[in-house]
């Protein structure tokens, strides 16, 4: 009796029963926090563009392993269809537990190059799209006393790189924003939290240029690039931790302290 006991617990997984929503999901770090949270036996709702070539993908290695995901086209830029999203999540799952801002895009460029669509597109996309996402769970999240928010910032907002003023301001905004409505909701079961992902390996780094790639892995004191399960398993350590909020947690190797 006991034994089976034992084993019944083995088989409930820490997330079951949660709805988490992951932006950016249909590729590089968003497709593998949603496995990961898949994994856990979270519902996933993936937000990802209408014409992504690659979210499909996605959804048949979750089903294959038996996790749940619901793929719903968004963009998170535009208000009135981050709005349409969630009340489709609602409608159909009734709750959000986690929201995973993580949706990002880069238009790198010196400074005095930089044209304002460059400014627009990255500040839109990675920064008012978290505030879109934001805005719509808030009063859901208060009303059940639970959330978790996780905004995928980077190294970049805290450090600076050449060529990306508009990446740098959006990371470095998504701190702000999540230190402020950390504290905003700490009192109302709600955790905001930032995670500040190095140089992972994913199409977006890879990229860059090879001189400026190497440059930057020389300089890294762990001598790699990160891989995206080990930002998936920040988030995961962000959804379980309860008494932690407003932190931006480096995952990077080291190269920024
Ligand atoms: N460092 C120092 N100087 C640089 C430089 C660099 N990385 N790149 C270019 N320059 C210099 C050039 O030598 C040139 O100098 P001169 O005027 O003296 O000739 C000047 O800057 C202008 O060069 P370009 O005309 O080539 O500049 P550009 O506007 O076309 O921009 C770039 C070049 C797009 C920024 C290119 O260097 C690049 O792609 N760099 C990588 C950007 C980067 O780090 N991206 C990270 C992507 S990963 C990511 O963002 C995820 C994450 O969160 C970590």
């Amino acid at each position: 009796m006991t034994n089976q006991l034992f084993e019944e617990t083995q088989l409930v997984k820490p997330l079951t029963g949660k709805v988490a929503i992951v932006t950016g999901a249909s590729r590089g770090i968003g497709a593998v926090i949603a496995k990961e949270l898949a994994a856990q036996g979270a519902q996933i709702v993936a937000a990802h563009k209408a014409d992504s070539a690659t979210i499909q993908n996605v959804v048949t290695a979750i089903r294959e392993e038996g996790g749940l995901i619901e793929p719903i086209p968004c963009d998170i830029a535009v208000l009135e269809d981050a709005e349409r999203f969630v009340a489709q999540t609602i409608e159909k799952f009734g709750k959000v537990d986690i929201l995973v801002n993580n949706a990002g895009v880069t238009k790198d460029r010196s400074f005095r190059k930089l044209t304002r669509e460059d400014w627009d597109t990255v500040i839109d996309i990675n920064l008012t799209g978290a505030y879109n996402m934001t805005k719509q769970v808030i009063e859901p999240m208060i009303a059940q006393n639970y959330g978790r928010i996780i905004n995928i910032s980077s190294i970049v907002g805290q450090a600076g790189a050449f060529g990306q003023t508009n990446y740098s301001a959006s990371k470095a905004g998504l701190i702000g924003f999540t230190k402020s409505l950390a504290l905003e909701t700490a009192s109302k079961g709600i955790t905001v939290n930032a995670i500040c992902p190095g140089y992972i390996e994913t199409e977006m780094v890879a990229a860059m240029p090879d001189d400026v790639k190497e440059g930057i892995v020389s300089k890294v004191p762990i001598r790699r690039l990160g891989q995206p399960e080990e930002i998936a398993q920040a988030v995961s350590y962000l959804i379980s931790a309860s008494f932690v909020t407003g932190q931006q947690l480096n995952v990077n190797g080291g190269l920024y302290m």
